[in-house]
């Protein structure tokens, strides 16, 4: 299906039709990206709030990107909403054009990543676990710069690991484009807004909660504790929790995602953590000092 209008908003849905639409958009005028996946929640909401503040023009990519997927359960089961997303930009603003392009579009030569060398920052936590995980990414991501060529592009840094690799991939790449990485939004038990809370049972979605106060103890722990104390104590603080199965909390520095070895004074750490609750894989993190 070609280009659509839902009311006042526009909806591409090919390279063609996005170039022709960026080519009428005049010059000097400037322009935002937000890449998602939909399934879209207040985490996106704010993402494209502050891209629609800073740019003449905002486009919001809905795209659930195969190549991502290192479990191709997790793949089925990514929601899908296409209708749902656009009524929630609508009201959002009129202003914004949402590109959805196919696989086919995304994937003219066949489904398959590029490989990059990312210095180590796909090696851990969320690359450890998910293989070719960042590959996905950093092909899907540098796609869409290269299509929509945009001033500034928005991401989340719930995916704080994805928002430091993003940041690699327009160095080694040059692509000239600002990455702005936007504040974690929270549900009211402080769990961390995921597109993937929406599978959760209202049980485990309550539980679920217990994330982001573990992380909050852990930065209050961590002016007087060392990383393997704090580390050792969430993993048994989990031990209680039998429907919430910790696969890893690291502590690290926020620029090389290196696993903490010794403290120092002019480095910023974060911890990190993912956890199944159920079948439904969270993560979550916290800037430590
Ligand atoms: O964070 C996401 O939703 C995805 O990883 C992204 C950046 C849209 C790429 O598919």
């Amino acid at each position: 299906m070609l280009a659509f209008s839902v009311k006042s908003m526009l909806v591409l849905k090919t390279e063609k039709e996005l170039k022709s639409h960026l080519s009428s958009l005049g010059d000097g005028k400037s322009l935002g990206l937000v890449p998602t996946m939909g399934a879209l929640h207040h985490g996106h909401t704010s993402l494209v709030q502050r891209a629609i503040s800073e740019n003449d023009t905002t486009i919001v990519s809905i795209f659930i990107n195969p190549t991502q997927f290192n479990n191709q359960e997790d793949l089925k089961k990514y929601p899908q909403s296409i209708t749902k997303d656009i009524h929630i930009l609508e009201k959002l603003s009129g202003k914004v054009i949402v590109f959805a392009p196919s696989v086919e579009e995304m994937y003219p030569q066949g489904v398959t990543s590029t490989a990059y060398r990312f210095d180590g920052l796909d090696k851990v936590m969320e690359g450890a676990f998910r293989e070719g995980h960042f590959d996905g990414v950093g092909t899907v991501v540098e796609t869409l710069l290269r299509l929509v060529n945009p001033h500034k592009a928005y991401f989340g840094e719930k995916d704080f690991q994805q928002l430091q690799i993003v940041k690699r991939l327009v160095q080694i790449k040059d692509i000239p484009v600002d990455i702005i990485g936007c504040p974690i939004v929270r549900e009211p038990n402080g769990l961390a807004m995921s597109s993937r809370n929406e599978r959760l049972s209202p049980a485990l979605r309550k539980e679920a909660g217990i994330i982001y106060k573990t992380l909050e103890t852990a930065k209050r722990k961590f002016g007087t504790e060392s990383a393997k104390s704090i580390m050792d104590w969430a993993k048994n603080k989990f031990k209680g929790h039998p429907n919430l199965e910790l696969e890893y909390i690291v502590i690290a520095d926020e620029k090389t995602l290196m696993p903490l070895k010794g403290k120092k004074d002019n480095k910023k750490y974060r911890a990190f953590m993912a956890v199944y609750a159920g079948t439904v894989r969270l993560i979550d993190n916290i800037a430590l000092n």
